[in-house]
C-alpha cells in the first residue's frame, strides 16, 4: 500500500498499527527481498514409504540488490541438496541451513545465495507424518482396492510437502510432473496434461498463493457435468456425487453473471474419503469436498456454492495474511448465499443465512473481544484459528448490510469491479477499505457513515445495523418448539413431516443444549434423529441427546465420530463426551480404535479436546 493510503487510514481508531498488520507472522519468507514467481515440481509418490520425494525448482524475482539469502518455510522435510541454476541449466551447489523447528512455524530453510540466481532447485523428501498430507491404506477408502493420498495446505501446511515461501502474500504459477504407480490417478490444483508413461503432468499458469497448492492420488473416476466441469471420486461414489452436484453449471453461470467471467478455465470437483478434515477446500480448478455433503437430496450443496465462490473471493482476490482471512471467507459466504438464492430460491438462501447467523450469535458469547473482530489484532490469532463464524458470517453480514444500504444494483456492480481491480493480487483489510471508501461509500454519500464501516470491521460484537430477513417457516418452528418444550405439544405432533434440512437445523439449534431425557427420547422415537444420515443434523442432535443422558444415543454417536473426519462435525461430539468422566472414557476408547483413520489435523484437534478434559474437566462443554 502507498504511504498516503496508510496515512489516510491511520485516522481510524485501530487497536493496533496498520503497518504491523501487513506482516505475515506465520512465515519466514521475506517477500520484500525476493519473491518466488514460478514453481516447477518433479515428484514421485512412494505409497509404501508414505513419502513424496523429488525436486522443486523456484524461479526468483530479486527485489533487494543487497539480499544474500533465500529464506523458505519447511516442516519436517528432509533436504537432500540445494543448487543454483543458470540460464543454460548448469547447477551449482549452494550452502544452506535448516533451523531447529518452531512448533507452529516449522523450520526456516536459509539458503546462501551470493549471486542472486534466477532459479534455485531443492531436492527433498516429505515425512510420513507430514501435517499437510494424509496417506490412506486401501482399507480406509470406499472401494478398498487402492491406497489414497491427499493434501490440505491451508493454512500453513504446504510447507510440509514443498519447501517454499508459505505466505498468502506471495503468488506464483506452477507446473508439476508426478510419477505414480499404475492405476493411480493424480489430480492437482491445476490443469491436467496428457500423461506420458508413469508421469502425470499439470500446469497452473495463473499466480496462486501457496495454500492453494494441492495434490490427490488414488483410484479415481470422472463424470462430466458440463463441458467445463466434472466430478471425480472413487468409482463406487462417482455417480451419487455427480447427481448431488449436478447444478454446478447453473451455479457457475449465476456467479459469472454477477461478478464477471470465471477465470480458471475448468472447474472440477473431487470427493475425498470421509477423513477429509474440512467441508470443502477451494483448490483452484479442483475443489476438494467431504463426502458428508452428499446427503442424497442436494440439501448441503451450499458447500459447493461456497467453494465455487472462492474462484472470485479468495483465489482471485486473496487475503494477504491470515489475519485478513475474512476477506476470503466473509466475501465467499456472501457470494455463496447469492448463488443459493439464484439457483434454489430466496427462501432457502434466507433460511441458510438465518441458521448461520443464529450460530454466530451463540458462538460470539464464548469468543474473546479480539476474536470477535473481523480484522483482529495480528499475532494474537493462530494461522489455523481462522475457521470461526466471525470471519464467515459476520463478514457476510457486513456485505449484506452494504448491499441493503446501497441497493443491490449498485453493490453488485461495485463488487464486480472490486474483483476485477484486485484480480490475482493478495490484499490486506486496509487495502480493501481504501477501495471501498473511494469507490462506494464516498461515491454515494449519505448512505453509510465511515464510522459504521469501522465498527463492522474493527469492533467486537455485532453492530445494531445487523438485521435479519424474516423467515415465516422459522416463526412457525419457534412456536412449535416452544409448545413442545412446554409440554403442550407431543413430539409426534410437531409439524415436521415437511421440514427441509435447514428447518430441522433451525429447530435443533434453538433447542436447549441439554433437553430433558424425556424430551430427547420422545424426539428420537418420533423422528429417528440419532439415525439421520444427514451429518449436519447429527452434529446438532447427538450432543443434545448425550447431554440429556440418553445412553441409547451413544453407539450412534460413536458410529458418527468414526464415520466422519470433518472436524467441524466430529469435534462437537467428542467435546460433549469429554464433559463427563464416563463419556470421556468412551470417547477415548473410540478414538484409540480409529486413530489411524483420522487426518493429522483432526487427530491433533481431538487430542487437544481429550487432553483439556483431563486437565480441567469443567472447562469443556
Ligand atoms: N478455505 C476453507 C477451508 C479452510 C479454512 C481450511 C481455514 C483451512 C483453514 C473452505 O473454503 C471452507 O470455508 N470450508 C467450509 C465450508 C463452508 C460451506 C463453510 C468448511 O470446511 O466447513
Ligand atoms: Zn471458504
Amino acid at each position: 500500500m502507498r504511504l498516503s493510503a496508510l496515512l489516510a487510514l491511520a485516522a481510524i481508531a485501530l487497536p493496533y498499527s496498520v503497518a504491523e498488520a501487513a506482516q505475515d507472522p506465520y512465515s519466514y519468507a521475506e517477500p520484500d527481498r525476493v519473491r518466488v514467481r514460478h514453481v516447477e515440481l518433479d515428484l514421485a509418490l512412494d505409497f509404501p514409504a508414505r513419502a513424496i520425494a523429488g525436486t522443486v525448482t523456484l524461479e526468483l524475482d530479486w527485489r533487494d540488490a543487497q539480499a544474500l539469502t533465500l529464506n523458505l518455510d519447511t516442516r519436517e522435510l528432509a533436504i537432500e541438496r540445494v543448487e543454483a541454476l543458470d540460464d543454460a541449466g548448469h547447477a551449482q551447489a549452494l550452502r544452506y541451513t535448516l533451523a531447529a523447528p518452531d512448533a507452529e512455524l516449522g523450520s526456516r530453510l536459509g539458503i546462501a545465495t551470493p549471486t542472486q540466481p534466477a532459479r534455485v532447485r531443492i531436492a527433498y523428501r516429505t515425512a510420513p507424518a507430514a501435517s499437510g498430507l494424509q496417506w490412506l491404506d486401501q482399507a480406509q477408502t470406499a472401494d478398498r482396492q487402492t491406497p489414497f493420498l491427499f493434501s490440505q495446505s491451508q493454512s500453513i501446511h504446504a510447507r510440509s510437502w514443498i519447501p517454499l515461501q508459505d505466505t498468502p502474500a506471495v503468488r506464483f504459477s506452477y507446473a508439476a510432473r508426478v510419477r505414480a504407480a499404475q492405476g493411480i490417478t493424480v489430480l492437482m490444483s491445476a490443469l491436467r496434461q496428457p500423461a506420458q508413461g508413469d508421469v502425470q503432468s499439470f500446469s497452473q499458469p495463473r499466480p496462486i498463493p501457496s495454500y492453494l497448492m494441492a495434490i490427490a492420488a488414488g483410484a479415481l473416476a470422472e463424470q462430466a457435468a458440463s463441458p467445463r466441469t466434472a466430478v471425480w471420486a472413487e468409482p463406487s461414489q462417482v455417480q451419487a456425487a455427480a447427481r448431488e452436484f449436478s447444478d454446478i453449471e447453473p451455479m457457475m453461470q449465476t456467479t459469472e453473471h454477477l461478478y464477471g467471467p470465471y477465470r480458471w478455465s475448468r472447474y472440477d470437483m473431487l470427493v475425498l474419503p470421509p477423513s477429509f478434515p474440512f467441508g470443502g477446500m477451494e483448490n483452484p480448478q479442483m475443489t476438494f469436498l467431504t463426502p458428508t455433503v452428499i446427503a442424497g437430496d442436494k440439501s448441503l450443496v451450499s458447500v459447493v456454492a461456497h467453494e465455487l465462490a472462492h474462484s472470485w473471493s479468495g483465489n482471485l482476490v486473496t487475503s494477504a495474511t491470515w489475519r485478513d482471512i475474512w476477506l476470503n471467507e466473509g466475501f465467499t459466504t456472501y457470494v455463496e448465499n447469492r448463488i443459493v438464492e439464484a439457483v434454489y430460491g430466496k427462501t432457502q438462501a434466507d433460511e441458510e443465512f438465518v441458521v448461520a447467523a443464529g450460530e454466530l450469535q451463540h458462538k460470539l458469547q464464548s469468543l474473546s473481544e479480539n476474536q470477535q473482530r473481523l480484522a483482529p489484532a495480528p499475532r494474537e490469532v493462530g494461522a489455523d484459528d481462522a475457521l470461526t463464524d466471525v470471519a464467515y458470517v459476520k463478514g457476510a453480514w457486513f456485505l449484506r448490510f452494504l448491499e441493503a444500504r446501497f441497493g443491490r444494483a449498485v453493490f453488485d456492480a461495485y463488487l464486480r469491479d472490486y474483483f476485477d481491480h484486485f484480480a490475482f493480487q493478495s490484499i490486506t483489510t486496509e487495502q480493501m477499505l481504501a477501495y471501498l471508501r473511494a469507490n462506494l461509500v464516498d461515491k454515494h454519500p449519505g448512505k453509510v457513515g465511515w464510522d459504521q464501516v469501522e465498527q463492522w470491521v474493527y469492533a467486537p460484537g455485532l453492530p445494531e445495523s445487523a438485521t435479519l430477513p424474516a423467515v415465516p417457516a422459522f416463526t412457525a418452528i419457534d412456536t412449535a418448539r416452544a409448545a413442545f418444550l412446554e409440554g403442550t405439544l407431543g413430539a409426534a405432533a410437531l409439524p415436521a413431516k415437511d421440514w427441509n434440512t435447514h428447518e430441522w437445523l433451525y429447530f435443533l439449534d434453538h433447542l436447549p443444549e441439554a433437553p430433558t431425557l424425556a424430551q430427547a427420547q420422545a424426539l428420537d422415537a418420533a423422528w429417528q434423529l440419532s439415525r439421520s444420515g444427514n451429518a449436519e443434523i447429527g452434529m446438532r442432535w447427538l450432543p443434545r441427546a448425550i447431554r440429556a443422558g440418553d445412553s441409547a444415543a451413544w453407539p450412534a454417536a460413536r458410529t458418527y465420530m468414526l464415520r466422519i473426519g470433518r472436524m467441524k462435525l466430529t469435534l462437537p461430539v467428542y467435546r460433549t463426551f469429554a464433559s463427563t468422566p464416563a463419556g470421556l472414557a468412551y470417547a477415548e476408547a473410540a478414538y484409540r480404535a480409529h486413530k489411524a483413520g483420522y487426518h493429522p489435523l483432526t487427530r491433533q484437534a481431538i487430542e487437544k479436546v481429550l487432553r483439556k478434559a483431563h486437565a480441567q474437566p469443567e472447562a469443556i462443554r
